[in-house]
């Protein structure tokens, strides 16, 4: 196929004042103002490798250069006003975009990128430990890279080189503000995850409260804010823990965290003087939060979601087009764009006829994107030819994919946004269909059986957005700690905002300060739920004679599934009667095909690309 390039359709209009050339430039929107205070904070969690910014997204449209820029032009709006402003990153910076998976080694091009940010205070996520490279990545690269920010309270991993098993970073570090003098304890957390590769040791956060380094560094009395970074929801167990262990031997200084994990904006109150920010997820979002009078009996907080583009950041930051970016930023746009180059990732595969969503349309509709791939793609494309024809039930969770596909070119890049993973198939052959039917209902309605194992991890099957959802809505098991847990819900704007031709759809936010923490006045976009788990039952014509009834099933099928779900499958398997032991009794299905390439193959068939896109 003639490779056609994006940057080559959507020639740069613009070339030297930063994003990535191909990106559409951002609409002039209502903004509100940052509300600063003598203690600021920027904060980025869950990008996911997004360093780029969203090629296809105005709103989001800024890339990593833009973000250095901008923390150099607020520092120095901080330092006229003679306040502090620190940088804060909460993990998973990897796995979910080409810039990062698309690299031999994956990450190649990465590191060096999310380097030139100045990042005060960091922690790892999730992604960085699920393979032994990722993590050894981290210890090797990453941690050394951010000496001095890097944290890492509750991990160890095994050093590559002598084999010890040691901390992947500081588990804590203190440190004075320059310009107000603020006393910071700072902390750097995971939550309790159990999915990561045997090289790391994660310790759930509720026994690290104990530790005698804990103890000993939260007797500390010369403070004047506990901060608590981490990828880890701001209404979980795990925060409670750490509340409870300050607030025990502090009930007066405040502390402020700052989480991850969830993908969602949200703003907890804790108590008047505590509070934790989430900053969203792909590098849609920069997190702001301010703290005023900080050593007072009474702090003042102020929350705001930046929306990542250059309208945003020009506002916030009083400059203009030509004063804003920094030689810096601008150095590391042109990195990020050398390495997008060499990866060839605007590589246009096929064009898709229209949007398909995550979670924007109701599941099932013919919107939706698992609704695609149950009906479209994997009937289409899933078949082993050693297994001749067997009828399968097919099954994926819904958290490999991560990404809305919009319409128009689908590229190298839009492959990785979209399921960034390597899972591959297995299968279980000879089950009644009955069988595999309950196995299904089971993954996605008693989702008790997984909250109670040990696999538990914060709903591991379904996308994280809607783990937020569920969470929030349903199970209000992770509640907060003493606020009122207040439902979420979108906000309806007034019809004259939804006709105003300046509102655009986004983000928003209803959190505990209110309905007004998002820095863009959007109207808002719809969410609905997905369940944990797709499923399509795929008949080959072959097997079905023609005479016979086409709607009559089998009786017996191949029980395919994506490979990272076989714990939930073999759990489900004990819950629905099904006597097998995995993986013994499974075997791998299509060898060498992962989902994401089943999925691509079925795009390069299936789209092709007419004038019409062009
Ligand atoms: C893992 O690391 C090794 C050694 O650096 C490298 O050769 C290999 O390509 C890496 N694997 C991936 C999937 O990045
Ligand atoms: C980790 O698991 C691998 C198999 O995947 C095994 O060979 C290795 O011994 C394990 N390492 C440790 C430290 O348990
Ligand atoms: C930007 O890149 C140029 C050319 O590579 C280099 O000479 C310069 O030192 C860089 N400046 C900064 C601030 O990174
Ligand atoms: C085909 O089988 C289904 C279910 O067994 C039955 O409901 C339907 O009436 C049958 N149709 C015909 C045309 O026999």
């Amino acid at each position: 196929m003639v490779a056609l390039h994006l940057s080559a359709l959507l020639i740069a209009a613009r070339c030297c004042w930063a994003a990535q050339p191909g990106s559409p430039s951002p609409v002039p929107a209502k903004l509100r103002d940052l509300q600063w205070g003598k203690l600021n904070f920027l904060h980025t969690t869950d990008t996911h490798g997004w360093l780029g910014g969203h090629l296809q997204e105005a709103s989001y449209s800024a890339d990593w250069g833009d973000y250095v820029s901008f923390v150099t032009q607020m520092r120095r709006k901080a330092e006229s006003q003679d306040a502090d402003l620190l940088v804060i990153d909460t993990g998973d910076r990897v796995e979910g975009n080409g810039l990062y998976d698309s690299s031999d080694p994956k990450g190649k091009y990465l590191y060096d990128i999310l380097k030139q940010q100045d990042i005060d205070v960091m922690s790892s996520g999730n992604h960085e430990l699920y393979k032994q490279n990722t993590s050894e990545a981290e210890f090797l690269t990453n941690v050394p890279n951010f000496q001095g920010s890097y944290l890492a309270s509750n991990i160890d991993i095994y050093d590559p080189q002598s084999g010890k098993l040691v901390a992947l970073g500081p588990r804590y570090k203190k440190f004075t503000t320059k310009n107000q003098a603020i006393r910071i304890v700072a902390f750097g957390f995971l939550f309790d995850f159990t999915g990561n590769y045997n090289n790391t040791k994660v310790q759930p956060v509720e026994e690290t409260v104990r530790e005698d380094w804990f103890q000993e560094a939260i007797r500390e009395t010369e403070v004047d804010l506990f901060l608590v970074v981490g990828h880890v929801p701001l209404r979980s167990q795990e925060y409670q823990a750490v509340y409870n262990a300050v607030r025990r031997l502090h009930p007066d200084v405040p502390i402020q965290f700052f989480g991850g994990h969830l993908h969602v904006r949200d703003y907890a109150r804790y108590d008047t003087k505590s509070s934790g920010l989430a900053s969203g997820r792909f590098m849609e979002t920069i997190g702001f939060l301010s703290i005023d009078n900080v050593k007072s009996s009474n702090p003042v907080f102020s929350r705001r979601y930046i929306d990542n583009n250059l309208f945003s950041y020009h506002h916030h930051a009083g400059l203009d087009e030509a004063t804003f970016p920094t030689e810096h930023g601008k150095n590391v746009s042109r990195m990020i764009q050398e390495a997008r180059h060499a990866l060839d990732l605007d590589m246009v595969h096929g064009c898709a006829p229209r949007d398909l969503w995550v979670s924007r349309t109701p599941y099932p509709s013919s919107d939706s994107i698992y609704s695609w791939l149950e009906n479209e793609v994997l009937p289409q494309s899933l078949r082993d030819p050693l297994r001749n024809n067997t009828p399968a039930l097919a099954i994926s969770n819904t958290g490999a994919i991560r990404f809305d596909i919009f319409k128009g070119p689908f590229t190298q890049d839009s492959i990785y946004n979209m399921s960034p993973f390597t899972s591959g198939f297995r299968y279980i052959k000879d089950v009644p269909l009955k069988t595999a039917k309950r196995l299904v209902w089971l993954l996605n309605r008693e989702t008790k059986i997984f909250t109670e194992s040990e696999h538990q991890n914060y709903c591991p099957l379904g996308p994280p957005e809607k783990c937020a959802h569920d969470l929030d809505i349903e199970t209000r098991r992770y509640t907060p700690i003493n606020s009122e847990l207040k439902r979420r819900e979108q906000i309806v704007l007034s019809p004259e905002v939804e006709q105003d031709p300046q509102v655009l759809p986004g983000y928003t936010t209803i959190d505990d300060a209110g309905n007004d923490g998002d820095d863009t006045i959007h109207s808002s976009i719809s969410f609905y739920d997905v369940p944990n788990v797709l499923q399509t039952l795929i008949v080959p014509e072959t097997t079905l004679s023609a005479k016979e009834n086409t709607s009559t099933e089998p009786s017996t099928v191949d029980l395919v599934y994506v490979d990272f779900i076989e714990p939930y499958i073999a759990l489900a398997a004990k819950f629905s009667g099904l006597h097998v032991e995995l993986p013994r009794d499974s075997d791998v299905y299509m060898s060498g095909t992962s989902l994401t390439e089943l999925i691509l193959g079925w795009i390069k068939d299936n789209w092709r690309c007419d004038k019409t896109f062009i």
